[in-house]
């Protein structure tokens, strides 16, 4: 008996020895974290990096349920010529959004940035009609696709103030109301925002948007959210970026963070990585803690196709991962928040 169960003792050690290793469960994604608190996680995608690279389109697919066109749905790009529509690359994006079950942010369809240049060229008393026409022609053509829609963009300076811009130039501030229900009207299933930088406290260019929001909500203007951009630096401390969530939460608006990344002086090291993590953490858990933040949204979510070092010198890996797809601790930050228990449902 002994010998036998010598032998058998031999057998599966040995067994076990040429066995491969149990593979480890692999760790979950954004994507299914995220799920568990209806939370939507997105990133901002690079057209050509989608289409050339297929580890970024991998990764797209598995950590993200939500995209946003970086820069294919913008003016200049959706119609370079009046009238002349190209909605190729914004179509191959939704088309990519629906075959990975993603839902998409539509970015952008007022700004003063990256409109095409035939529009400079028109007289003022044409911008009126041409701005109806390029918000419905758009909206139109995404309908039943888009989930939110930045309808307007940093309209706002830093002091609270509407900031001078061909629209408010040509249209007064009553441009802002006028988007808003030209993009209903154009499609009522999906949410609008108005979406700006440096508002993700309480500060003197939110409270202007505040103000505006409440206005806009009291005369029965359609729009349903305000996002924040957050981009921002490893020093930023989002102090009251929770109290500032709530008080739009509290006049019945969603909210969402739309553009987050987080830049550092380079070379990075890693006490400025561990503070990138920890800004990233404190604005997830800000959007997670107010009842209608919908959606936190990455701008990229590779540091190997960031805008940051093109925009500030000497600045940069800003973003969750590496150049080469390696986790940060930002990355691993998102996760573990991801991974606390909550009992939030989507507003
Ligand atoms: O399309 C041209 C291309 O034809 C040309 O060959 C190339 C050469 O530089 O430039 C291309 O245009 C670039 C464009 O992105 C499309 O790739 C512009 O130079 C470049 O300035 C532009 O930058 C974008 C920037 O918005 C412009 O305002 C960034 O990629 C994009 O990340 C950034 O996104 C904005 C959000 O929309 C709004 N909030 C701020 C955020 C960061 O600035």
């Amino acid at each position: 008996m002994r010998t036998v169960a010598l032998v058998l003792a031999v057998v599966g050690s040995l067994a076990a020895a040429v066995a491969p290793a149990a593979a480890a469960a692999p760790e979950p994604t954004l994507r299914q974290l995220a799920a568990r608190h209806d939370l939507g996680i997105g990133t901002a995608v690079d057209m050509a990096a989608l289409a050339n690279d297929q580890v970024y389109r991998e990764r797209i697919a598995s950590e993200f349920d939500s995209v946003t066109a970086e820069n294919v749905m913008k003016w200049e790009a959706l119609e370079p010529t009046r009238g002349g529509y190209q909605w190729g690359p914004a179509d191959e994006l939704v088309a990519f959004a629906r075959a990975n079950r993603q839902s998409v942010r539509g970015h952008v369809l007022v700004w003063h940035n990256q409109n095409p240049a035939w529009l400079s060229s028109l007289p003022a008393t044409e911008l009126r009609s041409v701005l109806k026409a390029h918000i419905q022609t758009t909206v139109r053509h995404f309908k039943g696709k888009i989930w939110q829609w930045d309808v307007v963009n940093e309209a706002f300076n830093e002091d609270g103030t509407l900031r001078d811009t061909v629209w408010l130039r040509a249209l007064g501030p009553g441009y802002v109301a006028d988007a808003f229900r030209w993009a209903h009207e154009a499609d009522r299933g999906a949410l609008l925002f108005y979406n700006d930088y440096n508002i993700e406290d309480v500060n003197a260019k939110s409270d202007g948007v505040y103000a505006l929001v409440r206005d806009l909500k009291r005369q029965g203007v359609p729009i349903h959210g305000v996002g924040v951009q957050a981009h921002h630096t490893a020093g930023y401390a989002p102090q009251t970026m929770r109290e500032n969530l709530g008080r739009f939460d509290a006049l019945g608006l969603r909210t969402a963070v739309t553009e987050a990344d987080v830049r550092m002086v380079m070379p990075s090291d890693s006490v400025k990585l561990q503070a990138q993590a920890n800004v990233y953490s404190t604005m997830l858990k800000a959007c997670l803690l107010t009842p209608r933040c919908l959606s936190f949204t990455v701008w990229g979510y590779t540091d190997k196709y960031s805008w940051v070092p093109g925009v500030f010198e000497g600045e940069g890996a800003a973003n969750i991962l590496d150049e080469n797809f390696a986790a940060k601790p930002a990355y691993r930050a998102l996760r573990d928040d991801l991974s606390l228990g909550g009992t939030r449902r989507r507003g």
